[in-house]
């Protein structure tokens, strides 16, 4: 009787230990940058909760306080260049810290003017003062707005109100539903891309390289996809740190368990948003910048979102969703629902002064 006793208290022990050690990291992202007021550096902070592929954070701003403008361009020594050797999400990305950035000015009382300038490699950005107002809810929206890995609720379908301003087809967003045999499709294609990508050797080496194994790696990098990026948190948080490394990242049992979770995802989500446009730099960074606005407004209704980009990150599946669906150059499917809590933004982001240069 003592005995079992005994083993009940540590087994509690342990199961308490566990969750307070599995408990969401916290970066402190540092906002100080020398010679700028703060607020410029809140707004900053805020622009730099934009969506980003594999959260790698691939921007370099320099700023020029005196002449109220500043630069973005591409960080090239943080590119995917397995996944992504054309570039064409780091523009994407790119155009979504943009237009993260507008908002954010925009939220505390600044009138922007941008420019995506010579052979479209950098963004220029005008900014003044207009309004002394400062927009809570949008901030709050910015700072809501993440990615979100969980599966969504199956039984709440996206309204006739959110379809009509998701589904502008004039400007290269479209909608797909459950029960339409094109949604059935996407769903497919994308699943079978990354069952392929899962089990190549490269592709999961550069995955391991931005995945995050211990709060201590997240605390130093703040960058990549830690735990709390992927939507594990708590005492599977601790499990998945301590049963995980970068080597068995790469090996075939985290390639199958990736499989069954994104299979879980693509069953728990009611429909798909695919947002196109050209594939040169300008149109890409473009291209972000809808998608940012368009994924605002979701968050403002609490619809959730994942961009899934297994299927266009492979030729062939990009070609077929092409031809199926009728829809030229997808740069980004994004799988939408509902789930009963919105969630949080992990907030995994560099120090403000390790990019951000002022002139
Ligand atoms: C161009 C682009 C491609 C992305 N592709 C994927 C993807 O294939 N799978 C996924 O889970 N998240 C994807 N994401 C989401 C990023 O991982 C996410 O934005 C990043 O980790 C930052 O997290 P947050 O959106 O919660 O702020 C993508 C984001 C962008 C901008």
């Amino acid at each position: 009787m003592k005995l079992r006793y005994f083993v009940i208290v540590v087994v509690v022990i342990i199961l308490i230990v566990l969750f307070l050690l599995g408990k969401r990291v916290d970066v402190r992202t540092n906002k100080h940058v020398a010679e700028l007021d703060e607020e410029l550096q809140e707004i900053l902070y805020l622009g730099s909760l934009a969506p980003n592929s594999h959260n790698i954070q691939s921007w370099k701003i320099e700023i020029y306080p005196g002449e109220n403008y500043l630069t973005i361009c591409l960080d090239e020594s943080r590119r995917l260049k397995v996944v992504d050797p054309k570039d064409r999400e780091l523009y994407i990305s790119l155009g979504c810290y943009v237009e993260t950035l507008i908002k954010s000015f925009s939220a505390y009382g600044y009138e922007t003017k941008y420019e995506i300038c010579q052979d479209e490699n950098y963004v220029r950005l005008e900014y003044s003062k207009t309004s002394g107002v400062i927009d809570k809810e949008l901030i709050s929206i910015i700072t809501k707005r993440h990615t979100d890995k969980r599966a969504f609720d199956r039984s709440v379908g996206i309204s006739e109100k959110e379809y009509s301003y998701i589904d502008e087809n004039n400007r290269g967003i479209y909608f797909f539903s459950v029960g339409d045999n094109k949604f059935d499709l996407i769903k497919s294609e994308t699943l079978e891309a990354y069952t392929e990508q899962a089990y190549n050797k490269e592709v999961a080496a550069e995955l391991s390289s931005w995945l995050r194994f211990s709060d201590k790696e997240a605390l130093d990098q703040k960058d990549g996809l830690p735990a709390e990026q992927l939507g594990i948190s708590g005492i599977k948080k601790m499990l998945y740190y301590l049963s995980t490394n970068h080597e068995s990242a790469q090996g075939e049992s985290f390639a199958k368990q990736g499989i069954t979770t994104t299979k879980n995802q693509l069953d728990g989500c009611t429909g798909f948003v695919i947002v196109n446009s050209v594939d040169s730099a300008k149109e890409l960074i473009l291209c972000g910048m809808k998608t940012v606005d368009l994924w605002l407004d979701l968050t403002k209704d609490s619809i959730s979102v994942q961009p899934m980009s297994y299927a266009i990150e492979c030729v062939e599946y990009r070609e077929t969703l092409e031809k199926e669906l009728g829809i030229a150059n997808i740069q980004m499917i994004l799988r939408v629902g509902y789930t009963a809590d919105y969630g949080k933004n992990a907030a995994i982001r560099r120090d403000l002064a390790d990019y951000i240069s002022v002139k």
